[in-house]
């Protein structure tokens, strides 16, 4: 039986900061930014958008093509969840109107809770061919005003529909994962922005990595030459550079530029102007690999492609999936490539504001409307959050 994504779409806010006008702002060299790190724009959140309106606005586009009473769970990966105990998703089955035949759950580790989402969900279907799951990935990755981690700031989400017999990607069993107690970045329960120890997070990463591949070549008896093209979780584009090198190191590949730039470059187009987003990352790069390569020149159909997640903290998992055959008919390539490119430039001034007036600890707020998007944070009454539904 094959399993895995039969549909995936991602949204992100409505508006960004250019990594030009935070240099200027911050009296950096911009080339920091655009080649030390690989980054031209961050996608950044206004007060009336968060995981919710994100989410729903990524699957909104999904429940188009399927009965809202067929999803029998969601799985909702997030690390910037709304609530400590009521799950992201509860908010999100009320606001796509799904059945009340179908459980709803929130994951959290760090970024790697979307591909642990995914994973959950191919088991489930595996036990039961017949569900339909909706895993969501989403997050809004803050950190604190003049830190190293400003400039890697961004957000979005993905939704994916995941059943048998999928139409883009079969998730084959089989993976390698890697688990170690460290504190390279972390986010108390009382703060909004997290903290980390940047430097040390990029090394612990890459060596999740080593352990994750070995551990995933034991698994499956697959080696390097088995895979076609390589995702891995993008909190930078740089840093997806780094591991693509040193997973070719490690395996011993003989391997032009040319040949690395092919099998990672169109995964991190999109990444490199939106940001970080987590959970969402590395299905934001899988996204960008499917809308960004040249299918004339490179069908994927049958292909296989490498997913590498990497959670703070920290948790990693290598996994593969294969492209099936006819995957270009679903593919929303059109609504991804419009709604990155309709995002409204912020000034430095204006990106404050919106940064220093998310406050989930008010009792009472209601939002001025700035998301432009079908779903958006109206207010906060009583302590509880309310959506609304805008067009
Ligand atoms: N022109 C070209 N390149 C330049 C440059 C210039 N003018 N100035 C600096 N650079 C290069 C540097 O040489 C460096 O390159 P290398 O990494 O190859 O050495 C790169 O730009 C970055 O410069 P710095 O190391 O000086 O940058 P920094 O100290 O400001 O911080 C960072 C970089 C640590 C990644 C920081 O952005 C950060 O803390 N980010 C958040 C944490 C993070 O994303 N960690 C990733 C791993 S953890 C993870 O993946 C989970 C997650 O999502 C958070």
């Amino acid at each position: 039986m094959k399993v895995g994504i039969d549909l995936i779409h991602f949204a992100t806010a409505d508006y960004y900061l250019g990594l030009d006008t935070f240099a200027a702002e911050k009296h950096i060299d911009v080339e920091k930014f655009t080649i030390g790190i690989g980054q031209e724009k961050m996608s950044i959140a206004p007060p009336d958008e968060d995981v919710v309106s994100l989410a729903a606005k990524a699957a909104a586009p999904i429940l188009e093509h399927i009965e809202a009473n067929e999803i029998s769970a969601v799985l909702f990966a997030t690390e910037t969840g709304v609530d400590q105990s009521k799950s992201a998703g509860a908010f999100l089955h009320g606001l796509l109107g799904l059945s009340n035949r179908c459980r709803v759950i929130e994951l959290k580790h760090a970024c790697y809770a979307g591909a642990a989402a995914l994973q959950m969900a191919t088991s489930m279907i595996r036990a039961n061919p017949k569900e339909k799951i909706l895993v969501i990935a989403a997050d809004i990755a803050k950190y604190d005003v003049d830190t190293s981690g400003e400039a890697t700031q961004g957000c979005g989400a993905v939704a994916m529909l995941v059943t048998e017999a999928p139409r883009i990607i079969e998730i084959e069993p089989g993976s390698g994962f890697y688990t170690d107690d460290v504190m390279d970045f972390w986010r108390p329960n009382h703060r909004t922005t997290a903290l980390v120890d940047g430097k040390y997070s990029t090394k612990v990463y890459l060596n999740s990595l080593k352990h994750a591949w070995k551990h995933f070549t034991e698994q499956t008896n697959r080696t390097f030459d088995d895979i076609d093209y390589f995702c891995y979780h993008i909190p930078f584009t740089k840093m997806a550079e780094k591991a693509h090198k040193t997973l070719v190191k490690k395996v011993g590949a003989k391997l032009t530029q040319a040949q690395i730039d092919a099998q990672t470059l169109p995964s991190q187009l999109y990444n490199r102007i939106v940001g970080n987003s987590y959970s969402a990352s590395l299905f934001v790069g899988f996204i960008s690999l499917l809308d960004n390569i040249d299918s004339h020149l490179h069908n994927l159909e049958g292909k296989r492609v490498s997913f590498f997640s990497y959670g703070s903290g920290c948790v990693a998992e290598f996994f593969t999936g294969v492209i099936q055959p006819g995957y270009q008919k679903v593919l929303m390539t059109d609504e991804h490539k419009t709604t990155i490119a309709h995002r409204q430039a912020l000034s430095y001034q204006e990106y404050l504001d919106f940064y220093h007036n998310v406050d989930n600890a008010l009792e009472n707020v209601v939002f001025p409307v700035n998301n432009q998007g079908p779903y958006r944070l109206a207010g906060i009454k009583d302590h509880k959050r309310y959506y609304e539904k805008s067009h």
